[in-house]
């Protein structure tokens, strides 16, 4: 197993690993240390079964399953497809519109994503980049008086609201169910989160679900999470990941927020993604 960095600023690119094959627990410390002290891992040139690729997703911890159900790859739940290819009869095969705006992924839910793995099983020639922002570097250069204004506050988080958002935009969304609606309770968690496994501390709100500050009036709280939102957006600590076939991405969502961008729609853009199941932040 070989790396190098993706950018100046965060992201690691790893080659000569074959994710399909075992792993002993030796290469799998080094890869999970790899990513998670970089934030973004690509592993480059992967062949990967759904099988294969939950058996990897799996040694991390619990799998998620996403409540947009329609979208799971039949057979193998633990799979979102992400596509914008039909079937014969008119429906399509995944969540063509997913993640067109800066989020972490499902922090509406009480334990949210650690990490999301998506898998190029095909790419347009080019658009339909992954952008990704560093929420260490945002908190740690986030002006002291929005610091002092954040001091242990928490932050609600909701997917219906940004579900209802997204409805309303062109091309609008399949409406939530019943069912899914069920499963669907708005949560609040810490605005600055811990990370286990490195104790840095990371901005954790996102312009996709997060809504309002517990206990803020809800004007005051909005043109705060603004304020959070515009300084997280920094240049500085962007990456933008241009993919390849065959790259499995993977992304910390404790430390990073990310954004799918369109591309040609002539073109099919399909994958699979898993997604590790973290703690409750803290
Ligand atoms: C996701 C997501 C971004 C993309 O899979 O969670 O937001 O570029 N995808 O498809
Ligand atoms: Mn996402």
């Amino acid at each position: 197993m070989k790396t190098s960095p993706l950018s100046e600023g965060f992201g690691i690119e790893v080659t000569d690993i074959d994710l399909s094959a075992p792993l002993d627990d030796a290469a799998f410390g080094a890869l999970r240390k790899a990513w998670f002290d970089s934030g973004v891992m690509v592993v480059r040139d992967q062949a990967l079964t759904p099988d294969a690729q939950i058996a990897f997703a799996r040694r991390f911890g619990d799998l998620a399953i996403h409540v947009m159900d329609q979208f799971l790859l039949p057979g193998h739940p633990e799979i979102l497809v992400l596509s914008n290819r039909k079937r014969p009869d008119g429906t399509p095969e995944g969540f063509e519109d997913a993640g067109r705006y800066w989020h972490s992924d499902i922090s509406y839910e009480e334990r949210p994503a650690l990490g999301s793995q998506l898998y190029a099983v095909e790419i347009p020639p080019e658009g339909g980049d992954t952008m990704f922002q560093d929420m260490v570097r945002a908190w740690e250069t986030l002006p002291d008086d929005l610091k002092q204004r954040i001091e242990g506050r928490r932050a609600l988080h909701s997917y219906t609201r940004n579900h209802k958002k997204n409805e309303t935009q062109e091309g609008g969304r399949p409406a939530i169910s019943a069912a899914q609606g069920a499963r669907l309770t708005d949560v609040v968690h810490p605005i600055v989160r811990t990370v286990e496994d490195t104790g840095r501390k990371a901005l954790y709100v996102n312009p996709g679900f997060t809504w309002a500050i517990e206990g803020m009036d809800e004007a005051e709280g909005r043109a705060l999470l603004d304020a959070l939102f515009a300084h997280s957006r920094d240049r500085a600590f962007r990456y933008v990941h241009k993919w390849r076939p065959g790259d499995l991405l993977c992304w910390d969502n404790r430390t990073v927020m990310h954004h799918a961008t369109m591309y040609d729609p002539a073109y099919i853009r399909h994958m699979h993604r898993t997604t590790i199941r973290g703690p409750r932040p803290v």
